[in-house]
């Protein structure tokens, strides 16, 4: 019995548990009631009667042996199991996050910018809540002006607009500073239009003014030719028509020479060869004293064009609305044009 009893022990002690299923074999070989340890119990009645204390603890000490290597493996098992689930395998490849792309009036506004920025131009930027003295009427704009009519214009209260073109940041540049002025003024203006393909309630412009001694309608010519071949390419060329806007005199509206076609005729220049681009002119002397310029000393241009306009001629997008739907569809086919 006591050989039995220490080979037992020896067996036990021996036996290497590594997972759940041999810890159940374990189980089953040594505790159960089939298992090595009951038969042991078992054949108890057969020891003699002056062997069975001794004989007895050491049975009890086996039994306590081997159910407490069973519980602490048990434990560890079930612990080290939590562990593998949470455990993460860091030489696996990463996640694909898909990474955004600007938007394709962010990447029109910034080479629109950086074009003039190359020549010296830099950005100002002002409240696109407008007062009537920054959007009209320093800016020349008659009392009676359409624009003033609430179809026109978004108005907040009597004071208070939306801004309508980003024209106020000039009126708010050259009051705060003094001349020579270079600046580009980017923005969302809002105009009170039925939501269209060709016409939205909001859209962004980028605004130009050059003020300066004996600044004359030849340098404007000369730099909005110089902008037309960096945006659309050295072959464009640029034409003038006269126009009205209430801030220049004299005013135009600028064409560039279709560069879809070359000039030859196609659908987006409706067979003209021309597509219109911005507004342009030769800052009113009126604006130029509301503002506190001397316009006898100083002179200047100003010039502004709608950015969904030019992204649209550019990228071909036939349809305003698709620039602030947000389809990923859309904005995914400009990831390529972000450098
Ligand atoms: N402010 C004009 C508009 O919104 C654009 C423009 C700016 C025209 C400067 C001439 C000179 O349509």
């Amino acid at each position: 019995m006591r050989d039995r009893i220490k080979n037992l022990l020896d067996k036990i002690e021996q036996f290497k548990i590594e997972n759940a299923a041999q810890a159940e074999q374990f189980r089953l070989e040594f505790l159960s009631k089939k298992g090595e340890l009951n038969n042991l119990f078992a054949d108890f009645k057969n020891v003699l009667n002056e062997d069975k204390k001794e004989i007895g603890a050491l049975i009890n000490q086996l039994k306590e042996k081997g159910q407490s290597k069973y519980d602490a493996l048990k434990q560890s098992l079930s612990a080290s199991d939590n562990k593998t689930n949470s455990f993460e395998d860091y030489t696996k490849p990463g996640f694909q996050y898909a990474s955004g792309g600007l938007h394709p009036l962010t990447i029109t506004r910034q080479s629109i910018l950086s074009i003039f920025e190359r020549i010296g131009f830099t950005v100002a930027s002002g409240p696109e809540i407008e007062d009537d003295w920054h959007n009209f009427s320093a800016l020349n704009f008659p009392e009676d002006h359409p624009a003033r009519d609430m179809q026109d214009t978004f108005f907040i209260d009597d004071k208070f607009a939306l801004r309508t073109h980003t024209s106020s940041v000039q009126v708010r540049l050259m009051e705060n500073n003094k001349p020579p002025f270079r600046s580009l003024m980017p923005g969302r203006v809002y105009r009170n239009e039925a939501i269209s393909a060709r016409a939205h309630c909001f859209f962004h412009q980028v605004e130009g003014l050059y003020i300066d001694k004996n600044v004359s309608f030849a340098d404007m010519k000369q730099t909005l030719l110089y902008f037309s071949k960096e945006m659309f390419g050295e072959q464009t060329k640029i034409r003038l028509r006269p126009s009205y806007f209430p801030f220049t005199e004299p005013s135009a509206e600028m064409d560039v020479s279709c560069f879809i076609c070359n000039a030859k005729g196609c659908n987006v220049c409706k067979y003209s060869g021309w597509v219109e681009i911005m507004g342009c002119g030769m800052v009113d002397p009126a604006v130029l004293q509301n503002c506190g310029i001397d316009a006898n000393v100083y002179s200047g241009f100003a010039f502004g064009m709608g950015i969904e306009r030019i992204a649209m001629l550019k990228y071909r997008v036939n349809d305003l609305r698709l620039f602030s739907e947000n389809d990923v569809r859309f904005l995914k086919q400009f990831q390529a044009a972000n450098d």
